[in-house]
């Protein structure tokens, strides 16, 4: 048995799909703890497109059972239309492969409209959310106000709980001037999502104890990035969950003690969505190289990614806040052709060094990169499956940034193509 755990190690759009992909072959649960459709992701399986949000990807596998489990804010009109959308591409979603927690709670219409109400009102330091409803949606969660989706089944009671979910933000949106939301207006249409799902709704904790108790693999997918995460990210401007590795657990109902392994999804350089402070951020023509390369815009919104250089304090930073066990390093063929390749390995704060990332924002965004500089290759490292066949220039960036960030890399990726993969280490036949 091996539960597995993956997540993102810098601010997101590592490129996670393509090893979950390869993971969940191996996987018999693949289960979302966290987020909700913020994140995204395009698998192509057999040249046929598939387009993810919030589904966990092993869905488009068949002996695949997916689990969306208790932490994840789910918007029920988007889940409807992504199974919809899914079945009409062929792929069969019945009880037997979709559960749903019965714990998870909603993102209802009117927190995506605060959500975009919010960023559109603010005239600078907009966090760049997606827009999706994700911050008040959780936001109501802690506040203790919110609606589940066991909460979908009794009309009578779901109006009661949509009642005061409204009436709390009905009064912001007047007092700003804004058109007031009833909760008479989707009534009839969420009760009816929830006959449409009923049949996928479970207590989660339940069935992963299942899953946990056999010899079955589970793969715990996860949304987002380290330095997106509320408590260790670089707050403000971050996602409204808890992206790390423990997480796992809180969001399924599983302790801490059944994982085995934890993967961290690296990219060989780093890229960010939105605001927010980012040391390495290149604007030069580097910066500009990257991004057109490595096609840096985003899943979900579109919007073009912000490119650095490698961040080593970050990720090693990462590894320690999840204990992870493995790099998965990404892209790496986006670095083929430069003259020399940055990595960050410090910082000057206020022309002292420091060797982490600081907790104020204010410092976050004060903190200069300090960099070693290390030449680049000619060649292409473009669809390279074998480490020895990489040239030494590339071997030794990898060799660097594995010492650096204190952890082994077991896989590299050579290009967007399944099979361009160098497998090192098979976290699932660790243990
Ligand atoms: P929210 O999650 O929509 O509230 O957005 C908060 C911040 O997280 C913004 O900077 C978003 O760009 C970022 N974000 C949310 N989801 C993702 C993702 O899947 N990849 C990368 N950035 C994300």
């Amino acid at each position: 048995m091996s539960n597995v755990i993956i997540i993102g190690t810098q601010w997101g759009d590592e490129g996670k799909g393509k090893i979950v992909d390869w993971l969940s072959e191996k996987a018999d649960l693949v289960v979302r703890f966290q987020g909700g459709h913020n994140a995204g992701h395009t698998l192509v399986v057999n040249g046929k497109i598939f387009k993810l949000s919030l589904l966990p990807s092993g869905i488009i596998r068949e002996n695949t059972t997916v689990l969306i489990g208790n932490g994840v804010v789910i918007d029920p009109f988007h889940l409807k239309k992504e199974i919809e959308e899914l079945r009409n591409q062929d792929i069969k979603i019945s009880s037997e492969n979709l559960i749903i927690s019965d714990s998870a709670f909603l993102i209802l219409p009117i927190h995506q409209t605060i959500d975009n109400l919010r960023e559109n009102k603010k005239e600078i330091e907009k966090i760049g959310t997606t827009g999706r409803g994700i911050g008040p949606s959780y936001e109501d969660k802690v506040g203790r106000r919110a609606v589940k989706i066991c909460d979908l089944f009794d009309k009578v009671d779901l109006l009661k709980k949509l009642l005061k979910v409204y009436d709390f933000h009905n009064v912001w949106l007047k007092a700003m001037g804004e058109k007031i939301q009833y909760p008479e207006d989707i009534l009839n249409e969420l009760y009816d999502i929830g006959q449409f799902i009923i049949s996928f709704v479970q207590p989660s904790s339940l069935l992963i104890s299942k899953y946990n108790d056999t010899s079955l693999n589970i793969l715990f997918e996860g949304a987002q990035g380290t330095f997106l995460d509320i408590d260790h990210g670089t707050y403000p401007y971050v996602t409204s969950s808890n992206t790390i590795a423990s997480q796992a657990g809180v969001g399924t109902g599983l302790g801490p003690t059944s994982i085995d392994f934890t993967i961290g999804i690296t990219k060989a350089y780093t890229t960010r969505v939105g605001s927010g402070p980012f040391p390495t951020e290149d604007t030069s023509t580097d910066g500009i190289q990257l991004g057109t390369r490595g096609h840096e815009f985003g899943t979900v919104t579109g919007r073009q990614r912000r490119c650095g250089w490698f961040d080593a304090v970050l990720v090693k930073q990462a590894v320690s806040l999840s204990s992870i066990n493995g790099i998965a390093l990404t892209k790496l063929d986006v670095l083929d052709g430069f003259n020399s390749i940055k990595i960050c390995t410090g910082y000057y704060l206020d022309n002292n060094f420091i060797n982490y990332l600081p907790s104020s924002d204010k410092q976050q965004k004060k903190v200069k990169p300090i960099y070693e500089v290390i030449e680049g290759w000619d060649e292409s490292v473009v669809g390279v499956r074998e480490f020895d066949k990489l040239p030494k220039e590339a071997k030794f960036y990898i060799k660097r940034i594995e010492k650096l960030i204190n952890c082994p890399i077991i896989l590299i990726s050579t290009s967007p193509e399944r099979e361009d993969t160098i497998y090192l280490k098979n976290p699932f036949e660790m243990n």
